[in-house]
């Protein structure tokens, strides 16, 4: 193996690890060789109500695609992250929670959350909630949101979870996509000092005339500041939870019944509902929460994401719960009131895995080490990074400053659809090198292909597919089935296509590269660039607009859109300010275009297709080597837009 920048096991890691390289490499072959010996095994990790005897059928192939995991089995998720806790105790903590004000403390016992949730299951069921339903939550960083969540899935109820961050607009289209009777949400929200109108927006969301499903919205009161009141279809959450039992016996479900729900952006088109049923999903994600963090009975375990994404679901929620963990979840972010409050957290809870995201430690970065002087950090024994390539510098830096050298990195490459992390090092195996998830996790098969779709061998970089399935797969596209497969399996036929491409080095670390199509990635959130174009194309003095991505020292990327306005209409900084005020109402402040230039014609082709290889090198300021334009319909257009490109760093 080459030695250059590797980061070898620390021995003390290596000798008390879950699993070591040679155990690593004798199960990732049995994973592979015997696929059904091995999740027999594995999938007695979560209890079953009606034990599974069947265990695989999974085919890639488009025209007969089938993905089935443990599929004649029963149980219960919510009771798999809490009942079967209650034995060891149920004075175990479950969440510690701090608030957006570090003064604001709660602890929740795997009790207690036991009790919240059975009481809240029988709240959604008085509220006419059945099995099979779609129930939205919108709601802030708290523990009820986790217990909304648990509630549904104790009664097979399937949770559909909106970012907080995001627009009336795009609350009204998953609500929809769904056909929610049910909206959870709470008054406000609060992050960074700042409070966020959840209520407001949700007003704002069925106000739309095409929302007609919704009947009740289940109001958490978090701030206590006034709100608009719809009688009959607003409701408290405290009113409710005061009348309701706290007996629940959890839902018989089937491996294959639907769990949740997740939006996600692809290419095109509206976000997709990602759907992950319940057995396999809960035995991936609590075998790789295990593994990958090396996960040990009673130490507490942090993941600043949100769980309004995948990762809160999977590694804040369903993992760390089944494995019976101790999880700290923070209301705001890690870097307010000031870069220092991610290590006073470390100390104050003696925090000993950290799950977090490239962008949080640039930005950590950007502050300088000053922040960490009084930082003690010695609890810290593993860190994880999710959501975005991590540039080796950011990663060195994250090692030495938060890890204190000591703490092995687990690089983590996964995606909504994949439910649970595939491709990343496991702390007491793998030897690191900085920017490379490394290996595959059990059961994975990655590969790389060309652009033909062949299998490209040894040192090599391509399109990153998966070659067979996975139990944390998703099952389906919610309600269009067609475009699943079309998403997914049709590019390279018989491969799941991840839309991300990679390098495989030497010693057959994968290094992914980043999309390989229209989505973005801005500060770990996933965006398709034509969501953002159809809602600049929303206003009405834009004619055209092109939107890529392009590098960004804390952000990763950064949106910049090409915009061409309506005849007539002279460009101006106050039309640029209204135009990111447009997106940000339409999408969310995550979509809001960090650089808008005017463009008074786009390259096209001559049939009319937009050339955005030429629009992603323009943002990027990479202009010397643009590439053969004798394809365009007018190639003088690229000079004028190199001439008023706005990235010039
Ligand atoms: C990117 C987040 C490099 C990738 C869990 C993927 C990463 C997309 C990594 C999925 C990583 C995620 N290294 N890139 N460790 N993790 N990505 O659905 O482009 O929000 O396809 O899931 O994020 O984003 P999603």
């Amino acid at each position: 193996m080459s030695t250059q920048s590797l980061y070898k096991v620390p021995g003390d890691i290596a000798a008390n690890a879950l699993i070591n390289n040679e155990q690593y490499k004798k199960m990732y072959q049995e994973s592979i060789v015997n696929p059904d010996g091995f999740w027999r095994e594995q999938g007695k990790r979560i209890d079953w109500i009606k034990p599974y005897t069947k265990i695989k059928q999974t085919s890639f192939d488009d025209k007969d695609l089938s993905i089935n995991w443990f599929y004649d089995g029963t149980l219960n998720a919510s009771a798999n992250c809490l009942d079967r806790h209650l034995a060891d105790g149920s004075d175990k903590i479950a969440i510690i929670w701090e608030g957006d004000d570090a003064r604001d403390q709660r602890t929740l016992t795997y009790g207690q959350l036991h009790d919240q949730v059975c009481r809240f299951a029988n709240v959604l069921r008085s509220q006419g909630v059945c099995r099979g339903d779609v129930v939205t939550i919108y709601m802030p960083m708290v523990p009820e949101t986790a217990v909304a969540m648990l509630a549904c899935a104790r009664i097979g109820a399937i949770h559909s979870v909106v970012f907080g961050g995001f627009s009336p607009d795009s609350i009204a289209s998953r609500v929809n996509d769904g056909q929610s009777r049910v909206i959870i949400t709470a008054d406000e929200g609060v992050r960074g000092g700042r409070s966020i109108p959840l209520k407001h927006n949700v007003d704002l969301a069925l106000e739309h005339p095409d929302v007609q499903c919704v009947e009740k919205v289940i109001v958490l009161k978090r701030t206590g500041s006034d709100i608009y009141w719809v009688e009959g279809r607003d409701i408290w959450w405290h009113s409710l939870m005061e009348l309701a039992s706290e007996h629940c016996p959890p839902e018989e479900m089937g491996a294959e019944d639907p769990l949740f729900l997740l939006y996600t952006s692809g290419s095109t088109g509206n976000p997709k509902g990602v759907l992950h049923t319940t057995g396999g999903y809960l035995v991936y994600a609590a075998m790789s929460h295990e593994y990958v963090f090396d996960y040990k009975p009673g130490e507490v375990y942090w993941c600043t994401a949100d769980v309004g994404w995948i990762t809160g679901h999977s590694y804040m929620v369903y993992g760390p719960f089944a494995n019976g963990a101790t999880v700290l979840m923070h209301e705001g972010v890690p870097n307010y009131p000031s870069p220092a409050r991610l290590g006073e957290m470390i100390d104050r809870h003696k925090v000993n895995i950290l799950y977090t995201a490239p962008t949080l430690v640039r930005a950590l970065m950007a502050e300088g080490k000053e922040h960490f002087e009084e930082y003690d950090g010695s609890s810290l024994r593993i860190m994880g990074s999710v959501g975005e390539p991590i540039n080796p510098e950011a990663w060195r830096w994250y090692h030495e400053v938060i890890g204190h050298e000591h703490c092995p990195i687990v690089d983590t490459w996964w995606q909504t659809e994949t439910g649970g992390i595939l491709i990343t090092p496991l702390p007491g195996a793998t030897d690191t090198k900085p920017g490379s998830a490394t290996r595959p996790f059990f059961g994975v098969k990655p590969a790389l292909v060309d652009n033909q779709g062949n299998i490209l061998e040894g040192a090599n970089e391509g399109n990153l597919v998966l070659l067979d399935s996975w139990p944390g797969q998703m099952r389906t596209i919610y309600g269009d089935h067609d475009r699943f497969v079309l998403t997914y399996f049709k590019t390279f036929r018989g491969m799941y296509f991840t839309g991300d491409g990679a390098r495989r080095d030497e010693d057959g670390y994968y290094w992914i590269t980043g999309r390989v199509d229209d989505v973005i990635n801005v500060s770990g959130h996933r965006l398709g660039t034509a969501e953002v174009e159809s809602a600049l194309v929303a206003h009405e003095k834009v004619a055209e607009a092109a939107v890529v991505g392009y590098p960004h020292d804390i952000k990763g990327q950064g949106i910049y859109a090409y915009v061409t306005l309506i005849h007539d209409t002279e460009p101006s900084e106050e039309l640029r300010q209204e135009l990111r005020q447009w997106v940000r109402k339409e999408i969310g402040a995550l979509a809001t275009p960090d650089l808008i230039q005017w463009a008074s014609g786009l390259p096209k082709t001559r049939s009319g297709k937009i050339m955005r290889r030429f629009l992603r090198k323009i943002a990027a300021n990479e202009v010397t080597n643009l590439g053969d334009a004798s394809t365009l319909a007018d190639p003088a257009v690229i000079d004028t837009l190199i001439e008023s490109r706005l990235n010039r760093s």
